[in-house]
């Protein structure tokens, strides 16, 4: 696949980006694991023009493994347009910039940011406009976005036409409305509408868990690739499962506790390195839950991984889940 001067794998596997969780030492891994790119947690266009430090150090990954790209949300196309000049100009590195259309969350879209821009796929196309004239020619553009806004706003195939026609390279379709959040299944004939709608490629997206389901979603809907996020939090080996069926190669067997847990140590520890164990450790929490998945014993030790303060816990952590799948 081709994205302007950036060629990409035939069949991405993308990482998604997940706020408070994708930060650089989980796209690390997930890039090491073959993920094709990997996109940063979602930052405020708005408070880049204001300044903030804060948002400019959440796209700032200093040493990016393998394609990189920075997701802003926003409601104006004028203000990611100025982000996007703000964050060049203080030398944040990436190699495709993604606007949020898709993120449900009420503070957000009271904003008039997120899914909220679904309800006026013409604004979608002066957000995407503004930005791939901020951008220039040679940067790839995407878009992340949701099927509609709920059941009587299904907007997804509009939104796509305008961003395409705009100048977006790839867009990645979420299989629900706004309204449904994350419960219900997704919906792959949805997914498949907005393929058929565009020439650009689409990545389906939605409770991808293995590389069957990976396999399934891409034949219901025809899209180019996937984006996978839950899925692969304590799994990174799932990318290279996926990588392997999309290719016609047999799947590569599960991994062994060990590299799991070796897997949740070296990323707990590079956290800390990044954010230093104040900030980490809480963020660790979450991390460390998700290796637990499956494991014996996995309700005590997820109570475990919520009292992780320092460190040294995460190994007492391990010690503990070794000992109970003896
Ligand atoms: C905790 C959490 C944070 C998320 N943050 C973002 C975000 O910052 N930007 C975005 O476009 N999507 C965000 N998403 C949505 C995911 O990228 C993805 O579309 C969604 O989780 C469905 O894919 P999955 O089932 O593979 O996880 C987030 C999802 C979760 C669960």
């Amino acid at each position: 696949m081709q994205l302007r001067s950036l060629t990409l794998p035939d069949h991405p596997a993308v990482f998604a980006p997940m706020a408070g969780l994708s930060d650089a030492a989980c796209r690390h891994l997930m890039a090491d694991h073959g993920a094709a790119w990997t996109v940063s947690e979602m930052a405020s266009a708005k408070a880049i023009t204001f300044g903030d430090k804060k948002s400019i150090a959440l796209l700032r990954d200093a040493h990016p493994h393998g394609v990189y790209a920075v997701q802003l949300f926003g409601a104006e196309p004028e203000t990611v347009a100025q982000a996007i000049g703000i964050i060049r100009d203080k030398g944040v590195a990436f190699d495709i910039l993604d606007l949020n259309m898709g993120c449900p969350a009420p503070k957000i879209t009271s904003g008039g940011a997120g899914s909220r821009l679904l309800l006026d796929p013409a604004l979608c196309g002066r957000m995407v406009a503004a930005a791939r004239q901020a951008l220039g020619p040679d940067t790839p553009l995407t878009v992340k976005m949701r099927i509609g806004w709920d059941g009587d706003h299904l907007t997804g195939v509009e939104v796509a036409r305008e961003c395409e026609r705009a100048g977006a390279d790839l867009l990645a379709v979420h299989g629900r409305t706004r309204e449904q959040m994350y419960i219900p299944p997704i919906d792959p004939a949805a997914i498949a509408a907005i393929r058929q709608a565009v020439q650009i490629p689409v990545l389906a997206n939605g409770d991808i868990t293995s590389a069957a389901g990976a396999a399934r979603l891409l034949e219901q809907t025809g899209c180019a690739g996937v984006m996978i996020g839950r899925g692969a939090l304590g799994d990174p080996w799932l990318f290279e499962r996926v990588n392997a069926v999309l290719a016609g190669q047999p799947e590569p067997p599960l991994p062994s506790l060990n590299r799991r847990m070796a897997a949740l140590r070296a990323q707990v520890y590079e956290m800390c390195e990044e954010k230093g164990e104040w900030t980490a450790m809480p963020q660790a929490r979450s991390q460390a839950m998700y290796y637990m998945k499956g494991l014996k014993g996995a309700a005590s030790l997820r109570r475990y991984c919520s009292m992780l303060e320092h460190f040294p816990d995460v190994d007492r952590l391990i010690d503990t889940a070794c000992r109970l799948q003896d």
